[in-house]
């Protein structure tokens, strides 16, 4: 039960974020923001199962883990696959002794216009954006209920789960239906003591994007974005959405649950249309 009365439960020298050696499963932990967030785990002394559908990858970042001094264990599979999904937080589970939280990162954006799009990429959209978080989180939040632990889940939306683009429908109703989820997930395991989150990230220079953009013959990839009006006026980097993340299955979020925190250079806290520039350095 929690001592409404303490305020000084936070903040243990060394270990503010209460996550050394707690066991932490990182889905798609293989590259981008997932192997910034289980790089990060790392950093604040957790034990981290870095899971991904790339063996090689996995286990490349697992010894990156590894080499910060903590536990670290790398394992391979498609969570899109219900049997897959269970088998990765089992061995997750029985390789780290428990499991005090899941971050699922896993996404797979694609392209069509509404019109073409078929049933098969819809269905694929659905299951690399929507479903697997259901086989991944409720596999996960199993253990936590058996184990007795107080769990934490943290997923990776989007803001085109919030904002419509043209020829991204599957994937912003997909990553929409991730954040309703989680809502979910959050009103039904709060019995239980575990958290729901999800972190929606505008922009980030991953490996992945910023080869998209290279491919294009895009190399200022920050002009653009200024362009387009993002406060910030550049992109965000894997350790910005790695931090957020974090943030959220360690201590310093404890009455935190449901919610979807936008990440996105300040995007969403401007006028819909534009609105008023800011003044030059001449005009103030
Ligand atoms: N990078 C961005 O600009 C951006 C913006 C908004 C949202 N996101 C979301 O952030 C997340 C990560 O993006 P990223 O750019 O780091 O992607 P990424 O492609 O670099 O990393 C995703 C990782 O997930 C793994 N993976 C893919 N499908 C899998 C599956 N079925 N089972 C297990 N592992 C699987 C991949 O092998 C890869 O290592 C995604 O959910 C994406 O939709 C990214």
């Amino acid at each position: 039960m929690t001592d409404l009365t303490n305020t000084n439960l936070l903040g243990a020298p060394g270990d503010v974020f209460g996550l050394r050696d707690q066991p932490v499963l990182v889905v798609g932990g293989g590259s981008g923001i997932g192997r910034a967030t289980a790089l990060l785990l790392g950093r604040v002394g957790a034990r981290v199962a870095v899971a991904d559908l790339d063996h090689a990858r996995a286990s490349e970042v697992a010894a990156e883990v590894a080499a910060l001094g903590v536990q670290s264990f790398a394992v391979a599979g498609n969570v899109t696959d219900p049997t897959d999904a269970q088998r990765v937080v089992d061995e997750a589970h029985a390789a780290l002794g428990g499991l005090h939280s899941l971050i699922n990162i896993v996404g797979v954006a694609s392209w069509s216009d509404l019109l073409s799009m078929d049933l098969a990429m819809w269905e694929s959209d659905l299951r690399s954006n929507l479903t697997h978080h259901l086989f991944v989180g409720r596999a996960a939040a199993r253990h936590m209920i058996a184990d007795g632990v107080a769990g934490r889940i943290a997923i990776v939306t989007s803001i085109s789960g919030i904002f419509g683009a043209p020829n991204h429908a599957a994937y912003g109703a997909a990553k929409a239906g991730a954040i309703g989820l989680a809502r979910s997930m959050a009103n039904e395991w709060a019995v239980h003591g575990i958290r729901v989150n999800s972190v929606a990230p505008d922009i980030i220079a991953t490996p992945r994007v910023i080869a998209g953009f290279v491919e294009r013959g895009i190399s200022d990839m920050n002009a653009i974005v200024a362009a387009d009006g993002v406060p910030m006026a550049r992109w965000g980097t894997p350790d910005e959405i790695a931090g957020p993340l974090v943030f959220l299955v360690s201590d310093l979020s404890g009455f935190i649950t449901g919610q979807n925190l936008v990440v996105d250079g300040g995007t969403q806290a401007r006028f819909p249309h534009g609105g008023p520039k800011p003044f030059t350095p001449e005009e103030s």
